[in-house]
């Protein structure tokens, strides 16, 4: 013990732990947890113990999850769902506020048990995890009393399959099944394996509150419990953790139908301008990399700093970090708890040696960590080259890497250097320059002057290898929303969507029409790459040729595509009218599109034509309306959700309604900003490539729109493998679809594989299909405090 003197000489915070006492209580009466299925806990068989990281103890033993067991829990949720999907959204909302108020009476409990399962200070879990997930519940009881009016004629899901990390456990729990109870949807939850104890209690509060059985199901286990979940009979997974099995949830799912939400890691930028109010982005730092261990999906694991305030930075970093205190996570002075597991302690100490040996400097806190435990002293790591292992690899720990820059787009090229796209914070008292770099960084959040800030009301999700989808608020609600994923159809003419394209010499007066045509890449005609061409046939035999695309010309279509970022910048306006005339020009040459229509043998031309004519002009007209929100967060913030194209899409188009269904696909696309590499009908593409001229007419610029002609699922094949194709709509087979989807898991590409469809109907177009080709950047700016 300190003397009283010491004490004052130093100012050090004594010991205040939190009592654990209730706590250990309940864990000493349950004895071993089975799973929760149908409303009541399982007699566990096999089991595995769940430790305390701070002290290794073990606190409890839980079962591991068979395939029969998540059988199940699936079977449960089935039969729950027609009468929890059938209740008027007033009775969910009821036992939505019914958790919330539990989880809130039990918030000191919640804490605790998190806290000695997970291992982060008591700090966070009181003051951060728990008041978010009774926030959460609260929210989303709202979303169910108002579903009907808010999502018209939206239906649930069905039943979800969520597995969800261990750095935030209760609070990935809630996002998960909020969302999901408010729409309807029934669930089958499975916890990180280190981290299942508050799952299990909140088991307790669902049997408490008298949750209609079924509803939730809580299976617990490892990665093979979490595997046959994927693979059981869900209609949605809902997954986050790390890319690495992101990827092969992706493949997995790929041709089941089940839809797929992905939020994977990240490596998020922390950009510091030399204009930043210095202790505010210091004390952004600890927030970003200290928080949680630095278990944190969306840390700012990657400090980038101005040149001329650097060293000033580095310094006040420094002294920062060294009253950092680290120990004890019920300690109610903690700042740095323990990290999770003795696995995840020796992967972040290896990631950290190996950046070390290639030439990295380790800036660590000083002073004694306990002698046992699972801990790391917080830190960052400087002289730190783009290629060294810890500049690319999400440590998932307390270090961060320290680098600088001189302009603001050096900034935004360094900040963009990676396959991530998860977060971004930047820090600068200049608001334009804060927003322009905004604007430019690929990331699903972006804090201005802050970091790690959440609430129910804001979507949180990623772009690029982060994965997909949203979770939280009006965003997260539409991923639990659109029913279940229809079975692709049979196209009506699948003879002819079989048929092998049929190679021949470029014509020489033995087709009726004398011309091939080209594939349009870059706003030129071109000749396909191996000089070869197919023959179409219509109705009385063939009617021309058309290029046999292969994998370079798709590779040089998407080349081109982006090369036409410009069109992404545009503002709203410009791409309407461009649009516009687009709709004129095609209005124009009305009836030579028909007169084409009708060689082809498609079933109504003229009536198709018209379609596609209207369609453009409703496309133009949504161009500069079709914008975001401002959420209602709980902060001093006002969060933007901006929809933002994705980049470059590529689109196999459907073999029916060959005009119609490819400028429903690439009209959409186009308006919101995305440049596309669209593959037509491939038995009769001539209808899309007679809209070259029309795009030449119309001031579209060259290589907005590439039209590679061929076998369709051939050249989707390399579209959706390709690493620069940031989304892929595929419109075909059911085993077309499987392939695109299995394709993608290499970038995480986002992939919409609509079943085929009567394209002049109303489910042809609509805001759908402008949700689909945009993605939300959420954007945290301080307003009004
Ligand atoms: P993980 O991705 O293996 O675990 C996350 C969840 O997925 C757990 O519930 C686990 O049981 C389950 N899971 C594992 N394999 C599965 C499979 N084949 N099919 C279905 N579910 C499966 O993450 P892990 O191994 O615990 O951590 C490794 C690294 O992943 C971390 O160091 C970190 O870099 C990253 N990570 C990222 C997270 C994020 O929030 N983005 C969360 C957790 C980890």
């Amino acid at each position: 013990m300190p003397t009283v003197t010491e004490i004052l000489e130093t100012m050090d915070y004594g010991p205040a732990p939190e009592a654990s006492g209730e706590v250990m209580g309940w864990l000493k009466a349950r004895g071993t947890f089975g799973h929760y299925i149908d409303g009541a806990f399982t007699k566990p068989a096999k089991t595995f113990p769940s430790a305390d990281p701070a002290t290794g103890a073990e606190l409890a033993k839980v079962a591991q999850g068979s395939e029969k067991d998540v059988a199940a829990a699936v079977k449960a949720a089935r039969a729950a769902l027609p009468g929890w999907s059938k209740l008027p959204g007033h009775e969910r909302a009821k036992w939505l506020y019914a958790i919330a108020r539990h989880v809130q009476k039990r918030e000191r409990f919640l804490s605790v048990l998190e806290t000695l399962d997970n291992g982060k200070p008591i700090r966070e879990s009181r003051d951060i995890d728990i008041p978010l997930v009774a926030r959460h519940f609260y929210h989303h009881a709202g979303w169910a009393e108002m579903l009907e009016e808010e999502f018209p004629g939206a239906v649930p899901v069905g039943v979800c399959g969520q597995i969800i990390p261990w750095n935030f456990p209760l609070l990935m729990l809630a996002w998960k099944i909020a969302p999901a109870l408010a729409a309807g949807n029934t669930v089958v939850l499975k916890p990180a394996e280190y981290t299942p104890l508050t799952a299990l209690a909140f088991a307790e509060i669902c049997a408490e509150i008298g949750l209609p059985k079924g509803v939730v199901n809580i299976v617990t286990g490892d990665g093979e419990t979490g595997a046959a979940l994927v693979g059981a009979e869900v209609d949605k997974v809902a997954f986050t953790g790390s890319t690495e099995v992101g990827r092969a949830i992706r493949k997995a799912t790929a041709g089941t139908g089940k839809k797929l939400t992905l939020e994977l890691g990240g490596k998020s930028p922390f950009v510091v301008f030399a204009d930043a109010d210095l202790d505010g982005a210091v004390e952004g730092v600890v927030d970003a990399i200290w928080f949680n261990q630095g278990q944190v999906c969306c840390a700012g694991s990657r400090i980038l700093v101005q040149e001329g305030i650097a060293e000033t930075f580095v310094t006040r970093l420094r002294a920062r970090l060294a009253k950092l205190r680290t120990g004890d996570p019920l300690d109610k002075s903690t700042d740095i708890g323990a990290i999770v597991d003795p696995v995840q302690l020796a992967r972040i100490r290896d990631i950290v040696a190996k950046g070390e040996a290639e030439g990295a400097v380790l800036h660590q806190a000083e002073g004694q960590l306990p002698a046992t435990g699972c801990f790391f002293a917080p830190g960052f790591m400087t002289n730190v080259a783009p290629a060294n292992i810890v500049s690319e690899v999400e440590i998932f720990g307390p270090v961060a890497t320290l680098t600088t820059f001189r302009t603001p787009d050096e900034a935004v090229e360094l900040a963009n250097n990676t396959r991530y796209g998860l977060a971004a914070s930047i820090w600068s008292e200049n608001i334009n320059l804060a927003l322009d770099i905004a604007a430019k960084v690929k990331a699903g959040v972006v804090w201005v002057n802050a970091t790690n800030i959440f609430d129910a009301g804001a979507g949180f999700g990623g772009y690029r290898e982060s994965g997909f989808g949203r979770e939280g608020g009006r965003e997260g609600m539409r991923e639990y929303l659109s029913g279940p994923v229809p079975r692709a159809k049979p196209e009506t003419a699948p003879a002819r969507l079989d048929a092998a394209p049929v190679p021949g010499a470029p014509s020489t007066g033995t087709a009726p029409i004398d011309r091939t045509a080209k594939l349009y890449i870059g706003g030129a005609q071109k000749r396909p790459d191996g000089g070869y061409s197919y023959a179409v046939t219509g109705k009385s035999g063939q009617i021309g040729l058309a290029g046999l695309g292969n994998r370079k010309d798709i590779r040089n279509a998407v080349e081109a595509a982006h090369k036409a970022g410009g069109w992404g910048r545009a503002t709203g306006h410009n791409r309407a009218q461009v649009l516009y005339y687009l709709a004129e020009n095609l209005a124009a040459r009305e009836a030579e599109f028909t007169r084409r229509l009708k060689s082809a043998g498609t079933p109504k031309p003229a009536e198709e034509v018209a379609a596609s004519i209207r369609r453009a002009f409703y496309y133009a007209a949504q161009a500069d309306k079709f914008d975001g929100a401002v959420h209602a967060t709980k902060s001093a913030h006002v969060t933007l959700a901006m929809p933002e194209p994705f980049g470059v899409i590529g689109i196999a188009c459907p073999n029916d309604a060959p005009l119609l269904g490819f400028l429903s696909l690439v009209l959409p696309a186009i308006a919101m900003g995305n440049r596309v590499v669209a593959i037509p009908a491939q038995a009769m593409p001539l209808a899309a490539t007679d809209l070259y001229q029309v795009f030449d007419t119309s001031d579209l610029p060259g290589g907005v729109v590439n039209i590679v002609t061929g076998a369709r699922d051939e050249l989707a094949k390399t579209l959706a493998g390709h690493d620069d194709v940031a989304a892929m709509w595929y419109c075909g087979s059911e085993d077309g679809a499987r392939m695109v989807e299995a394709e993608s898991a290499g970038n995480l590409k986002l992939t919409w594989c609509p079943p085929n469809r009567d394209w002049s109907g109303p489910g042809g177009q609509g805001r759908d299909f402008l949700l689909r080709a945009t993605q939300v950047k959420n954007i945290w700016v301080p307003y009004g405090e």
